[in-house]
Order: C-alpha cells, then structure tokens, then sequence
C-alpha cells in the first residue's frame, strides 16, 4: 500500500492525487483522498487511482491520500482507505496491519462506535477521536492511540479543521518532504519527488507532526533530531521516459543501471572491490556459512549469487524462500552471515526472516535498492544495488543489479579470506565490467526477440531449461513470464526434462534454453533436442562456438564467462515482454500482483 500527505498553501487535492499516481506501483486495488477544511472531504473507491475523481476543493490546502492491496476485507468502495471517525471529524490512512484490532473494536463496539469497513484500519480513527473528545489535540490524541496499537503500521491522520497531519510509524516506511511552505509526506519518496528532495526518513516509534512552515518528530513526547538527507533520483527517472511501459523502459535501463551499480567499486589493479560495508576486522576470515533469504525474483538472484559465493569467494552459502526460512546457524551463529536480497526492502516475509536470523545472534546484511527501507533499519549492514527506481511489478534492472552486487560481494570475501587469487579476480572484475555493454548487444536484437514472440505467443505453455547458473535463469524467466501474459510457463533443471516435464512437451510448448558459458550449454543442448525431438519447437541462447543449427530459433549472447546466463536472461525478459504486450496485457501492473508485498 501506499500512503501520501501534503499540507501547504496550494490546493491539497492535485497534489495528493499525483502522489498516489507515482505510487501505484505499491498497491491499486482501490484509493482514496480526504482533504480538509472546516469540515473532511473524502473520495474513495475501488479501483485503481486513475478511476478516482479528485473532489473539488480548491480550498482544501492539506490531505492525506491511499493506495491499497488488500489484506483484511476484499478491495470495495467501503474498505478503501481513508477511513473516518464517528463524527467525521477525524480521517486516517495506514499501511501494515493493526494485529490487536478486534478486542480493539470489540471494545469501541460496547462504548457505542459504528463500523462501515472490514478494515483493521477503523479502528484508529475512532480510538483518535475518543481521545480528541477527551480534550487532547491530535497530536497527543495520535501518541496515546500508538500506545495502544500492536502490529506493524505507517499511520496518517488529519482533522477537519486543522491545517496539520500527524504521522507515526512502526515498522513500515514513512518518509517526509520538505518543500517551500510545505510539507510532504509518504511511504516512498517517490510520490513527492517533482516538489522536493529533501527528505526526512522517519523511525519506529516517531510522531510527525507537519504543518506547511514546519515540521516537528517527537518520540516518547521528546522532541527529536533526524537529518535531512538529498535524495539523488531525479523525477524523470521515475518517469516512463518515453516507453509504452515502465517494464520495457527498465529493461532497457539495464546497461544504465549496471553501470551504476558498479560505479567506483572496482579497483583493478589491487584486484579487489571497495563496497563500503564495514564488517568488523577478521570477521569475514572467520566467517562459517552464508544464507541467502528472499522472495520472488530477488529469490533466484540470490540462488545466482550463492553459486558464485561458493565458486568465487569458497565459502558455503545456502539460499531459501524467507517464508520457509528458519535460522540455523551452528555453535556460534554470528559466524554466519545472513543475506536479506530484496529490492524493495520491504517485504515482510524477508524482514520476518531476517528478524529471526537475527534474534538467533546471526550477522545479517542487507542487499536492497531502497534507500531507508525498513530492512536497511533491521541489519547490520547495507548494500546498495544503486538500480534506480522499478516500478513495473515484474523486477528486471533489479535482477542485474542485485546478481551484479552480491559478484562484488564475492569478490570481497573471497579476497579477503585469500581464496581468490589476484589474477582470478581481475578476470572476474573485468567480465563484469563488460556486463553494461553485453546487455546492449542484447537489447540491439529486441527486433527479432518480437519476431519469435509473434511466432510462439499463441502457446499453450513455455517450459524454460538450465544448468548451473543457468538454472536460477530459467526459473526466472518462467517467472517473468507468467507475471506478466498469464501463461503458463515453468522452469526446469535441463537435466531434470526427462525426468518428468518431457510428458508435457508438444509443438505447443516451446522450450526456451540457455546453452552458455556458466551453464554447461553443450550438455543442454541434448536436453533441449530431445524435447525438439518430440515436438517442440526449441529455442537457445546461445554464445560462440556452440553447435545449434538443429534449433528452430536462437540468440546470440556476448562473452562474459559465468555472468553469460544473467545476459541471457535480457532475452527472456524481451520474449516475456513482447508475448505480453502482443496479447494487450496490463504489463505494469498483472492482475493479483503487488511490488511490494507488505504482508506474511
Ligand atoms: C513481489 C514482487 C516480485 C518481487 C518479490 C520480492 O512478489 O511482485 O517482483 O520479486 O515481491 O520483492 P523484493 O522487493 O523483496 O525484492
């Protein structure tokens, strides 16, 4: 979900609509704004934000807005945030989930309160508005009302009235805009980035309390201190620049993003990296074992990544789903490092499961795109992935950039631990080096990438098949494309087709391989011909030398050693890309899907 605010001199109304326009990616399956005046004016429905009409109140020069993704009560005009008090005097947005909720109604149902949703949100106005009738002002009303919630939450509410938002959080991002007269708030700094980029990230337990020439952070009814940090993403950025879709236009970014996320890190001549993540003296020496924890795509970038961490820095890392994570780490669990891999830096099961890494007394790092997420604030330590924003649903640049980061990484230990020679690591550093420009060859073909997506969008399944590290690439590309054109698509070992998924092959399943260095092609390629010879049609990407005449379609990768699969997964990401686009997919935002999953 996604959570805007603005007060200031302007009228409120635009400006918190456009905010909830830039976060949509967060949720969207219903949205809402209440502004205020004398009295609250609230528009909600379900829907996405482009459905709602802004009320007209030019008056109003503060409000609070909401997308959502449901997770208590289905996605209807009543369950849309914002929700209101009694009286309506009182409006509220949240993101998280309020887990104490029903003895909380339970209790305002016996002193008289009416509920109109499902939501556990209701609860907060109404609880705001008691204390308000008992003489506080918001702000304190705001701080008791915390003192009674238990869960996770990204709180705003406003009063009819009062030129004032009061925020909280715990647990769920919520950052603030400081603009000329004005003040902004949000879950996600992209929402206010054309007004400002000076920014304060909010913390656990903090109250904001913004009015349009100031802004005030209280915890435990002190005042407190934070930074005001520049954010340097410029709007555009986060624009569709130009492209039909954000996906197409991320995916096109990947050579941009991957030369960011390598900026300044590589020192060539020591043959080691400079990243910026200071683990305590001898620490990755004695280090025993790496997990890796994700979800989703950032799952089979880690599964990536834990590969070259054996191979490149030799030392043991596992990979696992966070929601089926569970620590354990040996006789002195410090000594394992814990990976939490996640774009958004939000998503709950990977905060769960580093959470619990860490209550076991692990190390635990962070691999994120998001400056001040929540899991940069849960881990000792953060890597950045520098990919710049992603807003289609479907990860791309982010794939590159978190399997780019955590090569880095690789090389980092593995240098330190002296498992990786000098030589080795130039060789390494230098193919990574190459990554920018290999992605570009790749997206020179985009022509002939549609032309077989012409040829095979009418399909009744793609199976996708790999070894090594070719094998995370096929289950991701599998997963690209069933996000996005509803297919059925599946991933497969290549080695385990005969094993089972030869059953389903016909000429309706093409099978897309990757049959380059890092993932053993000139063994695929049999895998891949015994499906052909049953039927299917048989499509490769392929790098130089390998023999793959016999295929009905295959693409050309650029050298690049074991990253050549990550190269190749552009292919699947174009091919996944133009099936969707061609059957008039909503590609940005597929049905059921969320970016930033914020609930177990
Ligand atoms: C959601 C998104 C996926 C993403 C996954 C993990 O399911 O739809 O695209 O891979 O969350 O997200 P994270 O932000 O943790 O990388």
């Amino acid at each position: 979900c996604g959570i805007v605010g603005y007060v200031g001199t302007e009228p409120a109304g635009q400006i918190v609509y456009n905010g909830l326009e830039n976060l949509d990616y967060r949720g969207y399956d219903s949205a809402g704004i209440a502004l205020v005046e004398r009295e609250l004016t609230v528009a909600k429905q379900a829907g996405e934000v482009s459905e709602l009409s802004v009320p007209n109140t030019p008056n109003a020069t503060c409000g609070i807005g909401h997308t959502r993704w449901s997770t208590h009560g289905p996605p209807t005009d009543a369950n849309a945030h914002p929700h209101t008090s009694q009286q309506g005097t009182v409006a509220v947005v949240h993101n998280g989930i309020i887990e104490n909720h029903e003895s909380l109604k339970g209790q305002l149902l016996k002193e008289g309160y009416a509920f109109a949703s499902d939501t556990d949100t209701e609860v907060i106005p109404h609880l705001i508005e008691r204390e308000l009738d008992d003489g506080h002002d918001l702000l304190s009303a705001v701080e008791r009302v915390v003192d009674l919630l238990e869960g996770s939450y990204a709180i705003a509410a406003v009063r009819a009235g009062s030129n004032r938002i009061v925020a909280t959080r715990h647990e769920s991002p919520l950052v603030i805009g400081h603009g000329d007269d004005a003040a902004f708030l949000a879950s996600d700094v992209t929402a206010f980035l054309d007004h400002t980029r000076d920014v304060t990230y909010l913390e656990d337990g903090d109250v904001a309390l913004l009015e349009p020439d100031s802004v005030a952070v209280y915890r435990n009814g002190e005042p407190v201190d934070h930074d005001i940090e520049t954010v340097d993403w410029d709007a555009d950025a986060a624009e569709k620049g130009g492209y039909e879709h954000y996906m197409r236009k991320e995916i096109h970014e990947q050579p941009t993003a991957l030369r960011q996320t390598l900026s300044g890190r590589i020192d060539l001549d020591r043959g080691d990296v400079d990243l910026d993540v200071d683990f305590p003296q001898g620490y990755l020496e004695s280090l025993e074992e790496i997990q890796l924890v994700s979800c989703g795509t950032s799952y089979y970038a880690s599964q990536y990544a834990a590969r070259l961490l054996e191979e490149i820095a030799d030392v043991r890392a596992s990979v696992e789903i966070a929601s089926e994570y569970e620590f354990d780490g040996g006789r002195d669990p410090w000594r394992t490092l814990v990976i939490a891999v996640t774009q958004s830096g939000e998503t709950a099961d990977t905060l769960s499961a580093i959470r619990r890494a860490a209550g076991a007394g692990a190390r635990t790092l962070a691999v994120t795109n998001t400056l001040g997420s929540s899991v940069t604030r849960e881990t000792n330590d953060t890597l950045f992935i520098r990919a710049g924003p992603e807003i289609g649903v479907a990860a791309t640049k982010t794939f590159a950039s978190q399997v780019v980061t955590l090569a880095l990484l690789s090389v980092a230990i593995g240098r330190e631990r002296g498992t990786l020679s000098t030589a080795n690591a130039r060789t390494l550093l230098e193919n990574l080096r190459t990554l920018p420009g290999a992605v570009q060859q790749v997206l020179d073909e985009e022509e002939h990438v549609l032309e077989a997506a012409r040829e095979y969008q009418d399909s009744e399944s793609f199976f996708f098949v790999g070894r090594r590290y070719g094998y995370p690439v096929a289950l991701e590309g599998a997963l690209k494309l069933k996000e996005i054109s509803y297919d059925h698509a599946e991933g497969f070992a290549a080695g385990e087709l005969k094993h089972g998924p030869l059953a389903l092959v016909s000429e309706q399943t093409p099978v897309l391989a990757v049959l380059t260095a890092g993932s053993d092609g000139s063994e695929t390629v049999n895998n891949l011909t015994e499906a052909q010879a049953r039927g299917a049609p048989a499509i490769g990407t392929v790098s130089d030398g390998l023999e793959t005449k016999s295929l009905d379609w295959t693409f050309e990768v650029p050298e690049a050693d074991v990253f050549e699969p990550l190269v190749a997964n552009v292919y699947f990401q174009l091919f996944a890309y133009h099936v969707a686009n061609l059957k008039g997919r909503s590609i940005d935002k597929p049905r059921n899907l969320a970016k930033s999953v914020t609930v177990e």
